[in-house]
């Protein structure tokens, strides 16, 4: 909304390119960190990431444990061991290098340094109630944008749900966003990631939190996802499309961070809870859809998406051309290797009503929405995405 007051906040330091990570050692010390607890993603093992980080660490003269049990779509019970291990470490200082999980589980663990409790007493919206130790996070897929955000996700297996930690005291001192570190991430991840940045994107472009601050970072992120996800996916070596896709990740994650998500992650959240479908594969499904369902509320910003993605939008009017916004995005998803249909990852339609059920508990990312959604038309959208 014009002129809405709106409070931007984002990391203290972003060091951005390629090489980046190798500044890990000096932020580090910089911080005044003696003692870190690393977390490192287990994918990058094989390649060496995280000893590369040990090495710069030590070589500033930070001693270091590295913790590489990270789960996918952390668990609680995965934090409540994480963090334990650093509290026995005495840590004063969390790096973490790798995917959403990775940086997930880095944000539970340096908000548990020193608040008191477990994670479960911090699920919400700021109820943190002071920052953790210092605290660097180097993303290693292009996607999450979790290096960047005050949002952090846990899957509590007892109720088959993803809850949320929603607070500015876990937006990291460091972000350090490397290129160089996505080079060896699989197409099929590269592709799902890239599908969570636009719809990370796209959705606080459309947000009701959106301010012209935001606006800015999310356009240029569609329009980056635009020119460089297909290439990023068909050649993961082409540096130019990983140094666009890490930049996109990392703008959509300022927009979202401060302006939210709404109706695609409400919607996705439910999929990856009860039937454990991957974050970006889940939002990719959901989101045509959801932005047809939008696209009414604001015809100008869907059909600058569209713009924004490639679509040729002039002599088309206002509604054809917002229409080409949710068009654009499917033949994204196609190209990119990424299922169309809820059905071909194994939904049917006896599941929908929990799936319902599941997302008008969002009611965080509904409060975001620029068009009311009835569970009615939640119901409907899921129809259409079977
Ligand atoms: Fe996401």
């Amino acid at each position: 909304m014009a002129g809405r007051v709106a409070t931007f906040r984002v990391p203290a330091q972003i060091t951005c390119g390629c090489g980046a990570a190798e500044t890990v050692g000096t932020e580090a010390k910089r911080l005044g960190g003696t003692r870190c607890f690393l977390i490192g993603d287990p994918n990058l093992v094989k390649v060496g990431v995280p000893e590369r980080m040990v090495a710069l660490l030590k070589a500033e003269g930070v001693e270091t444990r590295l913790w590489t049990d990270v789960e996918p779509e952390p668990s609680v019970q995965s934090i409540e061991g994480a963090a334990a291990a650093a509290r026995e470490f005495r840590c004063d200082l969390v790096v973490a290098v790798g995917g959403g999980s990775a940086l997930d589980t880095a944000k539970a663990v340096t908000l548990l340094t020193r608040n008191p409790g477990a994670l479960e007493d911090y699920f919400g919206i700021g109820l943190v109630k002071q920052r953790g130790v210092p605290s660097i996070l180097i993303p290693t897929t292009s996607g999450t944008g979790a290096e960047i955000t005050p949002n952090s996700l846990f899957y509590v297996p007892a109720i088959k749900e993803k809850k949320a930690v929603v607070s500015p005291h876990t937006i990291p001192d460091v972000a350090i966003i490397d290129p160089l570190l996505t080079l060896s991430v699989p197409p099929k991840v590269t592709a799902a990631t890239g599908m969570d940045a636009l719809s990370h994107a796209v959705e606080s472009y459309t947000s009701l939190n959106a301010s012209p601050m935001t606006d800015l970072y999310a356009l240029e992120a569609i329009r980056l996802i635009g020119a460089h996800l297909r290439t990023a996916v068909a050649n993961g070596g082409d540096l130019a499309a990983r140094d666009g896709m890490a930049r996109a990740s990392f703008y959509a994650g300022i927009a979202i961070g401060n302006a939210g998500t709404n109706i695609v992650h409400a919607l996705a959240y439910p999929l990856q809870g009860q039937h454990r479908i991957t974050h970006g594969v889940a939002n990719s499904l959901l989101l045509p859809y959801g932005m047809e369902f939008n696209a009414l509320s604001n015809l100008c910003k869907f059909a600058a998406v569209a713009e924004a993605l490639g679509e040729p939008i002039a002599g088309f009017s206002p509604r054809a051309a917002a229409a080409k916004s949710a068009e654009a995005c499917r033949l994204l998803s196609l190209d990119v290797g990424i299922p169309q249909r809820m059905r071909e990852v194994g939904i049917k339609q006896e599941h929908l009503a929990d799936l319902v059920d599941g997302a008008m508990k969002m009611t965080r990312l509904w409060a975001n929405n620029p068009r009311q959604v009835s569970t009615e038309d939640a119901r409907a959208i899921l129809e259409k995405a079977l």
